[in-house]
């Protein structure tokens, strides 16, 4: 009687251990991303939209459970931070960052100087433009804001994007944005030189765009972070951004993950980590697969494989939270210049919210890795 009593007791604590363990499992349990990249050391990021965080619970729960680390999607660029000279509101960038803090995740600022899209203010423009000394007035706006920003939040972000695609979309030479034309290429350095001061223990990571996806302009990174890196410039990272769709421009074949490998390998013989900072894999890429989803699911595994066997590779993010937040469907014009009228969809959530082939691949492709 005792034993059957015993041995009865005992199929139930199994079976509610095997319960316990399937519904862990299943959402955001000891398979999800965020726990597998906690395990082995590597950063799965996304990005984030502060709206979204603070208005939706489920939005909030998806980033808590998938990811370890969050990046805000526009929320520290300078205009978002500035409307016009002397007037900062911090008040949106600091709901995430007490977000990240408050859920133990890690946090990546970008970003500081970017002359494209919703980069930089209007009022900076014409502050420079309308100065008898335009140089001379666009250092000072520099060091101001990043020594403002960067020291405010000095030890809480992790990590800065300092300048962010310095280059020309698609090859090796200084974009002439107006920093460079009032300053020259030393701009570059003058604001890493002014983030070190702001913070000296925050990793400095200079952000491009298109490096996965055109040889000539990760060519021409290569150089510019060698030539930083011989200067003395405190840069300690590059983040390589992943925005696949740039391929229809270069027309260069997809990166295989040998390509990843040496993208990553080329960077770090700098003495830089690598990080994939906004990445995104556009069914669009695939118009004769016959499962878009699986042709998606493998070039993300090839990349989180790429980037996981290499401790120089701190991590990957993705450029949104699921397939309804991409930019790249929020602007009609993407998906006509390069989907034929079909959406992008090219993250690892689907709208819903649940995994897709793609985040089982990320998964598996980090489960299986040897970091080294
Ligand atoms: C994009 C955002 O996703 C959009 O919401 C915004 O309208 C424009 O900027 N490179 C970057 C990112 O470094 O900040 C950009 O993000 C995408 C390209």
């Amino acid at each position: 009687m005792m034993k059957e009593f015993l041995c009865c007791g005992l199929r139930v604590a199994c079976l509610l251990l095997a319960l316990a363990v399937f519904a862990g499992c299943s959402k955001g349990g000891p398979s999800s991303l965020a726990e597998v990249a906690r395990q082995r050391d590597f950063y799965a990021g996304t990005a984030v939209q502060v709206g979204l965080l603070s208005g939706d619970p489920s939005y909030a729960e998806a980033v808590v459970d998938h990811f370890n680390s969050i990046t805000p999607e526009n929320a520290l660029k300078w205009p978002s931070l500035s409307v016009a000279e002397g007037d900062y509101d911090f008040s949106v960038s600091d709901r995430i960052l007490d977000f990240a803090e408050s859920k133990g995740l890690r946090f990546r600022g970008h970003t500081l100087l970017w002359a494209r899209l919703n980069g930089l203010p209007a009022w900076v423009v014409e502050a420079v433009e309308e100065d008898a000394d335009p140089p001379a007035r666009l250092r000072s706006l520099i060091e101001h804001h990043v020594h403002l920003v960067v020291g405010r939040d000095a030890g809480r972000i992790d990590t800065w994007d300092v300048v962010n695609e310095p280059l020309v979309l698609l090859g090796g030479e200084l974009d002439q944005n107006l920093f460079a034309q009032t300053l020259g290429p030393d701009y570059i350095g003058l604001a890493f030189q002014a983030a070190h001061e702001a913070d000296p223990n925050a990793r400095l990571v200079l952000n491009e765009i298109f490096a996965t996806v055109s040889a000539e302009k990760l060519d021409g990174l290569v150089a510019l972070v060698e030539q930083l890196r011989a200067e003395g410039v405190p840069i300690h990272g590059v983040g390589l951004q992943g925005h696949l769709f740039g391929r229809f421009i270069t027309s260069e074949p997809l990166p295989t993950q040998q390509d990843f490998e040496a993208m990553i390998d080329r960077l770090t013989a700098l003495g830089v980590t690598v990080e994939f900072t906004e990445v995104e894999v556009p069914i669009w890429l695939f118009p004769e697969s016959p499962d878009l989803f699986e042709a998606q699911a493998e070039v993300y595994a090839s990349l989180f494989r790429a980037c996981a066997s290499r401790a120089m590779c701190l991590g990957v993010t993705v450029w949104g939270v699921d397939d309804s937040l991409s930019w790249l469907d929020a602007d009609e014009s993407y998906s006509t210049l390069f989907g034929q009228g079909e959406p992008a969809l090219p993250l690892l959530l689907d709208a819903t919210r649940n995994p897709k082939p793609a985040y089982d691949a990320a998964l598996g492709a980090l489960e299986d890795a040897e970091r080294s």
